[in-house]
């Protein structure tokens, strides 16, 4: 019996798959399978790989492939060199033979541009299975559906939303780890940065944490600055040496002067110390783009992202607001439990990697607050009433913002409110429903939602006003939907929403309501369906739209990607001359998927060919492009259609007719049908690599033909797929205001063994690129 299989109670477990096999004859099979049998190729590659490569390390980023190569194969022939992905630290130089390593192992000093390398034998490492991630609405999914019975078991929507808040809340055990991390990261921090502290802040410490939520942490520099600036007139004063408190001058004024280093500096010292000093820490990476810069950094351990960001206290401010009401009031979180798991499943919240269009879960947090104190009698009191309740001590300012509310609970009175859970709810979708988003602003502080213009017009008073005390002020960024921050009150906390996403989320709140009115909602079924909080919870409607929209790929109208011919074309009125456009890029798509991908056509879309003359258009689309309404279709008894792939030209008809853009200034074609039976898209990166380093001549031509090469190479190389998958694209050419763009709209129609979801995040990044260059180039290749 091979080494990978143990014999357990309940039959067998195959270690190196990973799988529980019940019996003898399906173990046989299972040997024998694809599966088993890729695995065991793939760990005999990687064993053979590991014996002829050497680990290298004190690298510079400005150290290239090339250079190691160069340097390198004076031991023996190379076959590769992996670099790490944050460039520079470590490198794997692979050899054809295991001589090359010996030779290079028994070097003892190697130099290159002036730096020493060391050069060591690979770590052997176990091959492991490593499982396939899922995406977080995938991980959501199956906890909510396993929690589904256990939800429809509970006697009331009370009970079902108590009962969800004991199963999703961090647990002891968590917050001691967490806990236990930040220590550790602040003993390490306190040796770069003297006197730094490491304050937690959001969901880890707000109350409203679930399993696996991220750790956002503040790293608190304030008075390390002091204690620079002190060590500093010290060294001045005693000429070189120890400072008086005896730490080395080395310590810290050699790494970094925090009063002349940017953020950016700080950040980068950061990201390197979480790599190099943090047991356990991996995925370090700086974003330096975001609102609020940040280093972010994963700990394999607790398999646990977290976030470092400097000059935020402003979040662990109104963190604390955030216990404080959660505090104050119990209802609260059972609310926000509720509504977050809700705005996820609806696809309104949980923005994939912290930027995109939803809601964020401190903006839905706010909402739950807003709507609180808007009860009647309130929930909850508004924030300029909770500054009444502070005493002198607990004044607070940050960045000139009044952040002052009590410390502790007790000091805010007990609501009136006696409404339970289930009526809150209900109310909280029945007040949102119907609430005027796009033109007024929330306001926690007031508890009031005033007109944009109002907040406007005080927002430019305030700057006149206090200009040159609080430099910062100015109007918070107006969009769709307005949340103002209670304390930073020139920030909108959903400023980063699109119309569709404020729309859809008006749209969820009016079907929760109606949802909620009904008997389904409020009394459990003694028939075993779902009832409660499982009906409002599943995903329907808005949300499968929206999923529909994540497998959308655009490709923007650039003036200067046309093709000649195309460019001649411009005096065309700009409907038609859009339509082209739309044809030669659907032209261009379909030879990627054709020639360069080599899927197989199913069946292809066919276009209107009607009228000679092309209709004004409408272009009353909002600036996203998406617009909920359904696409024109072609009426079938009244337009001829027409293979989209015909051999036409310039994309008019060979009757030289031109199809219409619709009123709504869109048009959408039938879709493709493919099927693919390699999996294309993985290790392309590696592929084209060898191919290039195999033929200079190659690496110069053009880059529709090593594309295609790639492929080639993996269908060749790689096994088919047990069965193909089996995909539709739609494309659509939308016309806007400010943009125009052909949507591609997948969906997957077979895709028995999950593969769908890493081909088009593959396309995602390849197809915009290549139609670009496609576009440029002649169309011989289509
Ligand atoms: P999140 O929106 O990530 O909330 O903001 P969360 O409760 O931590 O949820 P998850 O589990 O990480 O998604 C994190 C913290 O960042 C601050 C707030 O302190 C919030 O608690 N924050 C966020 C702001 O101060 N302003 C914002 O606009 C967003």
């Amino acid at each position: 019996m091979e080494a990978d299989i143990k014999t357990t109670p309940k039959g067998f477990h195959c270690c190196l798959c990973n799988v529980h096999i019940p019996n003898q004859s399906s173990l046989e099979q299972h040997v024998k399978g694809r599966k088993h049998q890729t695995l065991s190729t793939v760990r005999s590659t990687r064993k053979s790989q590991e014996e002829r490569s050497v680990f290298v390390s004190g690298l510079k980023p400005d150290i290239s492939n090339t250079d190691l190569a160069e340097y390198f194969q004076r031991f023996g022939p190379i076959a590769d060199i992996i670099m790490d992905k944050n460039k520079g630290v470590y490198a794997i130089v692979q050899f054809e033979e295991s001589g090359g390593m010996n030779t290079a192992l028994t070097c003892h000093e190697h130099q290159l541009k002036g730096l020493k390398l060391k050069v060591k034998p690979r770590e052997k490492k176990e091959f492991k299975l490593i499982a396939k991630k899922k995406n977080d609405f995938q991980n959501l999914q199956e906890v909510f559906d396993r929690l589904k019975p256990e939800l429809c078991n509970q006697m009331s929507v009370n009970a079902q939303m108590q009962y969800m808040v004991e199963r999703f809340q961090l647990g002891e055990n968590e917050k001691k780890a967490r806990s236990l991390l930040i220590q550790l990261l602040q003993e390490v921090f306190v040796e770069f940065f003297p006197d730094s502290q490491i304050i937690p802040f959001g969901s880890s410490v707000n109350t409203f944490g679930i399993h696996s939520c991220d750790l956002d942490l503040f790293l608190d520099l304030e008075n390390t600055k002091v204690f620079q600036a002190h060590a500093k007139a010290n060294l001045e004063q005693a000429g070189e040496g120890m400072s008086d408190d005896g730490r080395s001058e080395d310590s810290i004024l050699s790494d970094i002067d925090l009063s002349t280093s940017s953020t950016a500096e700080v950040l980068d010292l950061v990201a390197a110390i979480l790599k190099r000093c943090v047991p356990n820490v991996d995925k370090v990476q700086v974003v330096g783009t975001a609102r609020l810069p940040v280093v972010k950094f994963h700990h394999r351990e607790l398999n646990l992202q977290g976030d470092i960001t400097l000059n935020n206290k402003l979040a662990v401010r109104n963190t604390r607001f955030l216990q404080l009401c959660s505090g104050a009031e119990e209802r609260l979180r059972h609310l926000v439990y509720t509504v977050r798991l809700w705005a996820k499943q609806k696809q309104l919240a949980g923005n994939p990697s912290g930027a995109g269009p939803l809601l964020n879960n401190y903006a839905l947090t706010l909402l739950v607050i807003f709507y609180l104190q808007n009860c009647n009698p309130p929930v909850l009191p508004t924030v300029d009433q909770l500054k009444h309740m502070a005493c002198e001590e607990e004044e607070c300012v940050i960045e000139s913002w009044d952040c002052t509310f009590p410390t502790q609970a007790i000091a805010v009175p007990p609501s009136k409110n006696t409404q339970d859970l289930c009526g809150l709810l209900a109310g909280f979708f029945s007040f949102y429903a119907k609430f005027e988003f796009a033109s007024s602003v929330i306001s926690l502080r007031t508890g009031q939602s005033v007109p944009v213009e109002t907040c406007q017009k005080e927002a430019d008073e305030a700057m006149q006003e206090d200009s040159a005390s609080k430099p910062h002020r100015g109007g918070p960024k107006i969009g769709p939907m307005n949340i103002l921050d209670p304390f930073e009150l020139s920030h909108n906390v959903a400023g980063n929403l699109n119309d569709r996403t404020a729309r859809s989320f008006q749209k969820e709140c009016q079907e929760a309501e109606k949802y909620c009115r009904s008997l389904q909602y409020q009394s459990k079924s003694n028939k075993g369906k779902s009832w409660g909080l499982v009906r409002l919870l599943t995903p329907h409607g808005e949300a499968r739209q929206a999923r529909a929209e994540l497998l959308t790929i655009s490709i923007p109208f650039k003036s200067d990607v046309l093709p000649g011919d195309l460019r001649n074309q411009q005096h065309f009125a700009k409907d038609a001359f859009t339509l082209l456009w739309f044809q030669r890029v659907c032209a261009v798509v379909e030879g990627i998927f054709l020639n360069i991908l080599k899927c197989h056509l199913v069946s292809a879309p066919e276009i209107l060919d009607a009228g000679d003359e092309v209709e004004a258009l409408n272009s009353s689309l909002d600036d996203s492009g998406f617009s909920v309404e359904s696409s024109v279709e072609p009426a079938p008894n009244t337009v001829a259609k027409r293979p989209l792939s015909s051999d036409s030209e310039d994309g008019v008809s060979p009757q030289g007719k031109k199809p219409r853009l619709s009123k709504r200034g869109r048009t959408t074609l039938s879709p493709w049908l493919w099927e693919q039976w390699h999996m294309v898209w993985a290790g392309r990166r590696k592929v084209r690599r060898e191919l290039i380093k195999d033929s200079e001549a190659k690496a110069e031509g053009s880059c529709v033909e090593l594309e295609t090469q790639v492929t080639s190479h993996i269908t060749e190389k790689e096994p088919e797929l047990k069965e193909p998958l089996q995909f539709k694209l739609r494309p659509q050419v939308v016309v806007a205001t400010e943009s125009t763009s052909t949507l591609l709209k997948f969906q997957p129609i077979r895709d028995s063994a999950g593969d769908f979801q890493d081909f088009f995040h593959f396309l995602e990044v390849f197809l915009p690129k290549m139609v670009e260059t496609m576009l440029m180039e002649s169309v011989d290749h289509v």
